[in-house]
């Protein structure tokens, strides 16, 4: 038997509705790991995309968050298994995908939303941490995304602007537990309290990758406008249908942003070693 390890795989991306997969890169293997937590969402893909500036193949791995075949609700989806199932391969950057509906008229369906804060809206019935049973952890969540990634996709998306993808460079995604949408009460009362967009897949994935000391950042696109908007009801069909409607600039939009991050000159922004040390541990905080 040959000793030939593979490469640590360091860049992930989380595919969330209408980003099922990433059909532009070479697929190298199907991988099937499983965790303390259970296994992922979907096996773990890995891609292989040339790094633009040296042609070395970067290895890339995909989850799909809701399954292979959209069958894993919200609330189901096993975050705590695919975070550490992604961390336990090398990964230490994440994309991650998600249809969201628009909080903010500005924010048109279709338009893409790079955010910087989150408003936590999930009703604790998910499992949102890795320490519990006797391991105490404490982490800053403060800025629940990495800035540092959230420019270089602000800088890729307004690439493509000739493209159509149009692009909010911030925004708070307001994380709500599902899976039934917001009474017209809770969707004005979010837009009063600043939301930009709303989801129901920030959380709690946002805060176990800040406790995996994974640098994360989320890319929302615009799928509907909620129900306080007098344009009518959300429904899975408009949601569905603008999704598969934009999603050739959705795949382009990740696609570049994967190229960017292959960039040798972002090698230590990739291996989030800003981000190391930042999991506190403590017998004596309660
Ligand atoms: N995902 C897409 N549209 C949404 C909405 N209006 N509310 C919650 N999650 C969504």
């Amino acid at each position: 038997m040959g000793s030939h390890l593979p490469d640590p795989i360091r860049i992930a991306v989380i595919g969330g509705t209408g980003l099922q997969s990433l059909a532009d890169f070479t697929h190298v293997a199907t991988l099937k790991p499983t965790t303390p937590w259970g296994t992922p969402s979907s096996p773990v893909s890995v891609l292989h995309h040339p790094s633009p500036s040296t042609g070395k193949p970067i290895p890339i791995a995909f989850i799909s968050r809701h399954g292979l075949h959209h069958e894993l609700a919200p609330h189901e989806v096993p975050s705590r298994a695919n975070i550490a199932a992604l961390r336990s391969l090398g990964v230490r950057t994440i994309i991650a995908f998600s249809a969201v509906g628009s909080l903010q008229e500005d924010i048109k369906p279709r338009d893409f939303v790079v955010p910087d804060q989150v408003i936590d809206r999930t009703k604790g019935i998910r499992p949102f941490t890795f320490f519990e049973g006797g391991m105490v952890g404490h982490v800053g969540f403060a800025d629940p995304f990495e800035p540092a990634l959230a420019e270089i996709v602000q800088k890729c998306g307004h690439s493509l602007a000739g493209e159509g993808v149009v692009l909010h460079d911030k925004g708070t995604v307001v994380c709500m537990e599902g899976p039934q949408f917001s009474t017209r009460a809770e969707s004005r009362m979010y837009r009063s309290w600043g939301g930009s967009v709303i989801n129901m897949s920030a959380l709690p994935e946002a805060k176990l990758a800040k406790e995996a000391e994974i640098a994360y950042q989320m890319i929302c696109m615009s799928t509907d406008y909620d129900c306080w908007h007098e344009s009518g009801d959300v429904t899975v069909e408009m949601v569905m249908g603008n999704m598969k409607a934009n999603a050739e600039n959705a795949r382009r939009f990740v696609g570049a942003v994967l190229d960017e991050l292959s960039n040798e000159e972002h090698e230590d922004l990739v291996l989030a070693k800003h981000l190391e040390g930042s999991m506190k541990f403590a017998g004596g905080i309660t």
